[in-house]
């Protein structure tokens, strides 16, 4: 029974201005209070009180010392504060004491959640859910700002393409139209509706640009980005972050192609204020001023403030050139002092949107926000959407109820920080919800439950131990092994040249495996790890990439089909180190792999040299990774068909419609997250052979069918093209509707002038 056509037009084209929609009169009006507020209150101001704002230090215990900082007007913004008490205090200072009564705006990096943890940014993306992740957002916001904080900095939109490199964590992988969409509903949710109000705080679009492209996957290294791949690939999110209001950028550490981004005039004024009309204010990284030194790209802090200031930043993070070296440099006309109050404008305009003038305090009284049940629940389901099934035969999964005996085993099954992830400041660990805790709560007499980790943590390696929780295992009907990653091995300035399973987690996993019981393997880590070898030995596999204060909870569900997993993968899994980078969306090369290649141990001994063939893959690994882009299964089964297109030729001001039916084949209720891909098959310069434009997540009971749409508008089919112009060129495009990006059959459209 075909249920009816459900049109999902899941476009995030949409152009929303800076500071709110101004389509509505009273918004228009708005802004027109806060810019006259903005130059009246800069009129007053002396140079070193404009230098003040453009100044962040981060917190210290002596509040009195910050306070003469604050009342002579030299600070513009506070990081890592968190005390309610201290940051009311601080700002009493700056709205009373100081000259002109500018307050400070208070900032943190609440990544994935302030108190209750979320998912990392990775395995939220892993959900494909944009709703999921506002609301994660929304709900740190509401937590961070209960005690004072109105800037954060995230999202952290940059495209990654190697799980070498730390910081994969805390984006939303490899995908560029993924990362775009999960950037956009992530600023929707710290900011909300309007900045001025009290639970709003500011979002902040970084690393600018092209962090994740680091050489060797070592972070802060040297980036080399052409500006074709930059516009096609790495600017996209940040350009659809501008346009959805994020109210700041952070400029990145990396220098691409020379060039640190912290002194980069190109993408801070050409590209962010030329092109985009960006109206934010753009901050500094941590100490990215000063660090040019040592990039070779200053020669000393004078020059360093020089290049930052002239090339569009605006606020300097803790390093404090600006407010040292500028005033010599604006006596000498090296910085004109229109640049000074163009970023103070920015600055300014932002403290004005947030109301931080009229409403400058918290309520130090106000009930607690942290952990609120409804927190809780959003965290629970943020986790169990972000967990994909790799693996599960012999119906594994879910564990069935004639189970009476389960092994709990590994170093991360109660590992109540190390779930938690990278980039947690504010997570209470005694507030986690581990799965060991959850698989006893859910047992409860039902089951015996037998706990052997086995390790002590995930770098720990002790042959006696796993040699005692493979033997407790052996008393067990299933055995489920929970491995992977502490939190401090991922995140930044956290990379791994090799990302085997670390410690003697493999032999764990192997020792298990020998006791010939069903055995799920669970994995928590902070990026995608080679554990080909482990998954062979598992009879199921669930990757849970570090999911926060509630994983345990989801995976205790997901393990005894209370839930049905329907995460995919964000990034690519490689087989091996030795195949990153590698993603799907890369060009075809012109000897693109055949997958029939002849591999290491089948080449005949004295093989000719030419005899294996002249196409692009690896001999001892071949082309193919471990799982592709958008992979994930449930427990139930899905099919595609029908794929249909509204029309065979399209110009650029056309819609196309893709019209396609899904089933469900199997037994349970599920949710596929059905992806859209299209491959522009000649232009004027190479094209990914495969481009993600559209997925959506759609749910169904057993035995249902739907008919569901796509809608893309040809003009989202734009690339930099070799003349650097971005065009829609005519020609043949291949058109994939499917449930990863290696699966299913094209069809094809054209697009014509
Ligand atoms: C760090 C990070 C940046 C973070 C900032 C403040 O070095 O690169 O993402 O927001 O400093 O903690």
């Amino acid at each position: 029974m075909i249920n009816k056509v459900i049109k999902i037009a899941v476009s995030i084209a949409l152009p929303l201005c800076f500071m709110g929609c101004a389509s509505s009169n009273d918004t228009k009006k708005e802004n027109e209070v806060i810019e006259k507020r903005v130059e009246t209150l800069l009129r007053k101001m002396t140079l070193e009180e404009k230098l003040g704002q453009m100044n962040q230090i981060t917190s210290y215990a002596n509040i009195e010392d910050l306070s003469n900082l604050i009342k002579k007007g030299e600070v513009g913004s506070i990081l890592n504060e968190t005390d309610p008490v201290r940051i009311n205090a601080l700002q009493r200072v700056a709205m009373e004491e100081s000259r002109l009564g500018i307050p400070i705006i208070m900032a943190r990096d609440v990544i994935h959640g302030f108190k209750t943890i979320f998912p990392i940014p990775l395995g939220q993306a892993a959900s494909f859910n944009p709703d999921l992740v506002e609301e994660g957002a929304r709900i740190a916001a509401i937590e961070a700002s209960s005690v004072g904080i109105r800037w954060t900095f995230a999202p952290m939109i940059d495209i990654g393409r190697d799980p070498r490199w730390g910081r994969i964590a805390e984006g939303f992988g490899e995908d560029t139209y993924l990362t775009t969409v999960m950037g956009v509903a992530s600023i929707k949710g710290y900011q909300g509706d309007s900045l001025n109000s009290p639970t709003s705080i500011a979002a902040c679009a970084k690393h600018f640009v092209g962090y994740g492209a680091a050489e060797g996957g070592r972070d802060y290294n040297s980036t080399s980005i052409p500006e074709r791949l930059l516009r096609n690939v790495f600017l996209p999110p940040f350009e659809a972050a501008a346009k959805a209001g994020s109210a700041t950028f952070m400029t990145s550490f990396n220098d691409n192609d020379g060039v640190p981004s912290t002194g980069n005039a190109f993408i801070l004024k050409d590209v962010l204020r030329k092109e985009w009309k960006y109206e934010g204010f753009v901050v500094s990284d941590w100490a990215s001023v000063s660090e040019m030194i040592a990039h070779g790209f200053a020669s000393d802090e004078t020059e360093a403030a020089l290049k930052a200031i002239n090339a569009g930043v605006d606020m300097e993070m803790v390093s404090g050139t600006f407010f040292r070296e500028a005033p010599q440099l604006i006596k000498t006309g090296q910085i004109k002092e229109e640049t000074i109050d163009n970023a103070v404008r920015y600055i300014l305009r932002i403290k004005f949107m947030l109301g931080l003038f009229d409403n400058p305090y918290v309520d130090e009284k106000a009930p607690s926000t942290f952990y609120a049940p409804s927190h809780l629940v959003a965290a629970k389901q943020a986790a169990i959407e972000s967990v994909i099934l790799l693996k599960n035969e012999k119906n594994t999964l879910p564990i069935s109820a004639d189970v009476k005996t389960v092994a709990v085993v590994g170093p991360m099954a109660n590992a109540a920080y190390e779930q938690m992830g990278t980039w947690v400041f504010d997570g209470e660990k005694e507030q986690t919800q581990t799965p060991l805790k959850a698989i006893r709560e859910l047992a409860g007499n039902n089951i015996q439950v037998i706990y052997a980790p086995g390790l002590t943590h995930s770098r720990d390696n002790n042959a006696a131990t796993i040699a005692q929780a493979a033997n407790a295992a052996t008393k067990a009907d299933v055995i489920v092994a929970f491995v992977g990653e502490e939190s401090i091995l991922s995140g930044e300035a956290h990379c791994l040249a090799n990302l085997d399973l670390q410690g003697g987690q493999s032999q764990l996993i192997s020792a298990l495996s020998k006791t010939g019981k069903p055995m799920v393997t669970v994995v928590m880590a902070g990026r995608p790890l080679t554990i080909e070898r482990e998954i062979e030995q598992s009879d199921a596999v669930l990757y849970s990439f570090h999911p926060g204060t509630m994983g345990g909870a989801a995976l205790a569900d997901l393990l005894w089909g209370k839930a049905v997993p329907s995460g995919k993968t964000p990034m690519t899994f490689p087989k091996a180190v030795g195949q990153i980078p590698v993603y799907y969306s890369h060009n075809n090369t012109g000897r693109p792999a055949q997958r029939s290649e002849v591999l290491l141990n089948e080449i005949p001994i004295e093989a000719g040299q030419t005899s294996l063939g002249c196409t692009s893959f690896y001999l001892d690994a071949g082309f193919d990774p471990l799982y592709p882009f958008g992979y994930g299964l449930s427990y139930t089964t899905f099919q595609y068909g029908n794929v249909k297109l509204s029309a065979k030729e399209l110009k650029e001001t056309d819609t196309l419609v893709a019209e396609f039916d899904l089933a469900n084949t199997g037994k349970y209720t599920g949710t596929e997250i059905a992806q859209l891909y299209v491959q522009d098959k000649s232009a004027s310069v190479t094209r990914p052979v495969k481009e993600l434009k559209r997925f959506m997540r759609i749910e169904l009971k057993p035995g249902e069918k739907k008919t569901v749409c796509f809608e893309l508008p040809i003009s989202e089919l734009t690339f930099w093209n070799i003349d650097m112009k971005q065009v829609v060129e005519p020609g043949d495009f291949n058109l994939w509707i499917a449930t990863d990006s290696q699966s299913g059959t094209p069809v094809t459209f054209k697009v014509i002038d």
